[in-house]
């Protein structure tokens, strides 16, 4: 049973828009819209946030508030059985989370270069042992913020960052459109070429995305919804997570791309997009390093509050199993995410830890993130819905209800045969070329 509260609606809403903009928004909605065709990559971007994101966001906040406890024992309440589905929900989020701190890892790295009055290449990065001890030291940022509590560490944390990240997309955004490359960068985000929409690998590539970016399906907002007030309005405040997610990712396509055709690049590169192509781009312009340094900062910090919620899932889960008190359960879960991550980490480091020629980072990227995503939200869906494991929790839905039933399993099936296929492009695979 959950017990502890979020302070207040805003200190909800700042933890909840903290969870989910992230990497997913600032590097990752760039890269996939720009191997995406630009422009047309938004309209079935915005239909699945619409359709699928904002209802799955009621479902699971609604579940989390009427339970009041964490996924596994939510699962669990559901039938016998079910309890394993809930595990597998919180492996995933388990396995995510390893790689996760691992990217924010070279944030942290590439922050400390530009900070210090340096800058470092992608290949000058990896070739040293920094990004292991980078991601050693977010892991400890991270796990120091959940064992201080849901108000006292998740919620302070976010109140000081998201208005933050927000100011600097903001800033940096408005400076970068006085550069030459803006009308070009502006007509690629919003010129939409609808002659690609018949590619269903636009729309796979636009729902998986959408699922990553608002951080729905994966239990999180279950988790969050658990410390949520009853008098909180679930539609209303699921609207508001979902602009403030759309928001962040467009201002994060106006902070690059404006750099990018100013430089002279090619806006199809994918992920390698902000450790290789934007910091070239950044030693280039004039009052580059303030822009460098502003971006890898807020990248940070967006990425420490969503790293947090993922942690936060498995915390809630293992210390209700295990009825461990906060922070031993925060150790505890803390020391499998480091084990877990260490390989992945050791991918991008000398010894090049590798599967079948692949890093293994950009294995564990696939099977979680492409995988593991879409099959959570699907368990929640059958849980939750299908199995009525949440009781009345259906009249929270409303209208909502159908959607939640049949279309976004529907879409979920579809999206994961198209990747299956071979028809979807992973966008984080793009990294290594
Ligand atoms: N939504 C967050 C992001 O965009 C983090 C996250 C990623 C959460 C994947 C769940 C799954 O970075």
């Amino acid at each position: 049973m959950a017990t502890e509260r979020w302070s207040s609606r805003p200190g909800f809403l700042l933890a909840t828009v903290g969870a989910a903009v992230g990497l997913g928004n600032i590097w990752r909605f760039p890269a996939v819209l720009g191997t995406n065709g630009g422009g047309a990559y938004l309209v079935p971007y915005l239909l699945a946030v619409g359709c699928c994101a904002v209802p799955l966001l009621v479902l699971e906040l609604a579940v989390g508030r009427r339970l009041r406890t964490d996924v596994v024992s939510a699962f669990r309440g559901v039938g016998p059985g079910y309890g394993v589905l809930g595990w597998a929900v919180a492996g995933g989020v388990l396995l995510v989370l390893s790689y996760y701190l691992v990217l924010t890892g070279w944030v942290f790295g590439f922050l400390g270069a530009w900070a210090t009055g340096g800058s470092t290449t992608f290949a000058a990065f990896t070739a040293g042992w920094l990004p292991v001890g980078c991601f050693v030291a977010v892991t400890v940022l991270v796990a120091a913020v959940v064992s201080l509590g849901v108000r006292d560490g998740i919620e302070r944390l976010a109140r000081v960052v998201m208005p933050t990240v927000f100011l600097l997309l903001a800033g940096i955004a408005a400076y970068n459109l006085t550069l030459p490359g803006r009308d070009a960068a502006l007509a690629f985000l919003f010129t939409p070429d609808l002659s690609v929409l018949g590619d269903p690998g636009l729309w796979s590539a636009a729902f998986g995305q959408v699922f990553f970016s608002l951080s729905v399906g994966q239990g999180i907002m279950l988790t969050y919804g658990s410390y949520l007030d009853d008098g909180t309005p679930l539609v209303r405040s699921s609207l508001v997570i979902a602009a403030a997610d759309v928001a962040a990712a467009l201002l994060a396509g106006l902070v690059i791309f404006p750099v990018v055709f100013t430089a002279g690049l090619t806006p199809t590169l994918g992920t390698e997009l902000a450790f290789t192509t934007l910091p070239e781009a950044f030693g280039a312009m004039p009052f580059g390093r303030v822009v460098a340094v502003g971006f890898f900062g807020l990248l940070l910090l967006a990425a420490l509050t969503s790293a947090v919620s993922l942690l936060e899932v498995v915390v809630a889960a293992a210390a209700n199993a295990t009825r461990l008190d906060r922070r031993r359960a925060t150790a505890g879960a803390t020391a499998l995410v480091f084990v877990l991550g260490l390989p992945s980490a050791l991918s991008y480091s000398p010894v090049r830890l590798a599967v079948a020629g692949r890093p293994v980072l950009d294995l564990v990227d696939e099977s979680a993130g492409t995988y593991a995503l879409p099959l959570s939200a699907l368990c929640l869906v059958a849980a939750f819905v299908w199995a009525g494991g949440a009781g009345a929790v259906r009249a929270e839905l409303g209208r909502l209800d159908p959607l939640v039933r049949y279309a976004i399993p529907a879409v979920l099936v579809a999206a994961t045969g198209a990747k299956l296929l071979g028809v979807a492009r992973p966008a984080w695979r793009l990294l290594v070329d």
